[in-house]
């Protein structure tokens, strides 16, 4: 599909907006003592890197990949760890960091899988949200920005797993020719 990137969000406020969650963050999670940040790959790569140097604290990073995928026969979305944590979570205060939630079925998915072992606490922090979307309800703790349905690239946020490097929140917009 022919398209041209429109800037959405620009870089100048995307950088603004990680400082005061990382400020909000850093707050919340004073006196952790084992707090690990989980990045999702790998969609949250940028997000996660610059949000792990917001947040004036000690932390562990780690990452995961889950891949979604429709079943034709249902409705609902399957979910599957592709590559898992590298480290244990026990006990551990979890910050789940994505870059977008759009059905929600990645994060509802991952939430669930990753209590089961057993960590102090889970949140979630997301760059994007996209809440006229959601099949399944998510509670984000920390949203930087929501945005109206449109199809968004940037900041790790690929289509066809491109423009990831883009600094800015974009949009795609399809082109006549
Ligand atoms: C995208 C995005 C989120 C997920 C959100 O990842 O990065 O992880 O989809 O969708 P959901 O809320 O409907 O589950 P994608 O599967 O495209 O992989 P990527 O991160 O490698 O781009
Ligand atoms: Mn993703
Ligand atoms: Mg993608």
């Amino acid at each position: 599909m022919k398209h041209t990137i429109e800037v959405m969000i620009s870089e100048q406020d995307v950088q603004a907006r990680i400082k005061e969650l990382g400020e909000q963050i850093t707050a919340y999670y004073q006196g952790s003592e084992n707090l690990v940040m989980v990045g999702l790959l790998r969609g949250s790569f940028i997000f996660m890197a610059d949000l792990a140097r917001a947040i004036e604290l000690p932390h562990e990073v780690d990452f995961m990949t889950a891949s979604s995928y429709g079943n034709a026969m249902e409705s609902s979305r399957d979910v599957r760890i592709l590559k898992d944590l590298d480290d244990e979570i026990e006990g551990k205060d979890v910050l789940l960091v994505e870059d977008i939630i759009d059905t929600g079925n990645t994060l509802n998915k991952v939430r669930e899988i990753l209590a089961l072992r057993n960590p102090n606490s889970i949140r979630i922090c997301t760059l994007l949200d996209k809440p006229e979307r959601r099949e399944v309800a998510v509670d984000a703790e920390w949203i930087g920005f929501e945005i109206p349905d449109e199809f968004v690239v940037g900041v790790g946020i690929d289509y066809a797993q491109k423009y990831r490097h883009l600094p800015f929140i974009g949009k795609v917009v399809p082109q006549e020719d």
